[in-house]
């Protein structure tokens, strides 16, 4: 029988942003979506998927108020300061993890609901031995390409919408953002820099419920989604 335990997974959680599409007046991330901040709940769907513990990258402004918002998360949560884009602040909280063996996932406070299967299938997967995965969604609008004449249809049998969490191999991850600094690339996501890098990227299926919150219409569907 093979008794080895396997190295814990630990979470990037990007809170760093300022919300301005949503326009609460204070970071997206801790704004509440029925009662119980985004960070919040993040936390509480990457716990209930496996990860045991997580750094939150929050504006350096409001360090004291997302300490204050994670004090009842179920597990281990240290905040540390991000920076002026999403990469920046991967790579901030990238620099405060420890020496870490197992799966990181680097996940968006913006997607509070994400299922524990998607977390976990994300685990499983780098645990199996992909070096970066990403959980997706088909495409169900119809999607035009816009071109010099006008427009033109695109087939969205061969598109799929990327979410987080992104999980990926320790070492690959933090040598693709050094790659990513050292030659000045602006990436969307994490698996882009592992890609940029030259590792391939694995795809595992996401869920409709890890939607993007963005605007204060996307609230609104989150809360519907709960029931609320
Ligand atoms: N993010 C971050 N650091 C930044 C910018 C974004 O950690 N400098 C995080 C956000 O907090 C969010 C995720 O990246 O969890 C995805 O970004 P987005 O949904 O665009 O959030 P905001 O940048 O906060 O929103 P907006 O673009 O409307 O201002
Ligand atoms: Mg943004």
């Amino acid at each position: 029988m093979n008794t080895t335990i396997p190295a814990p997974a630990v979470a990037l959680v990007v809170a760093a942003g300022s919300g301005v599409r949503l326009g609460a007046g204070m970071p997206k991330a801790l704004v509440r979506l029925s009662g119980r901040s985004l960070v919040a709940r993040s936390l509480d769907s990457l716990a209930a998927g496996g990860v045991a513990e997580a750094v939150v990258v929050a504006p350096a402004g409001h360090l004291v108020e997302f300490e204050k918002a994670v004090t009842d998360s179920p597990i281990p949560v240290r905040v540390v300061p991000g920076g002026g884009e999403r990469q920046d602040s991967v790579q901030l909280g990238l620099s405060a993890l420890d020496s870490v063996d197992g799966p990181v996932l680097v996940h968006d406070a913006a997607r509070p609901l994400v299922p524990a299967r998607v977390v976990s299938a994300v685990i499983e997967a780098v645990r199996g031995g992909a070096v970066a995965v990403v959980p997706v969604v088909a495409v169900t609008d119809s999607i035009r390409r816009l071109t010099d004449e006008g427009s033109e249809m695109v087939d969205r049998s061969t598109l799929r919408a990327v979410q987080t969490p992104q999980g990926f191999d320790p070492g690959v991850l933090t040598r693709a953002h050094e790659l990513v600094r050292e030659r000045g690339l602006l990436v969307t996501d994490d698996a882009a820099a592992c890609e940029a890098a030259g590792h391939p990227v694995t795809l595992v299926a996401g869920a409709a419920e890890s939607m993007k919150i963005t605007t204060p219409a996307d609230l609104r569907f989150a809360e519907a989604l709960l029931g609320d």
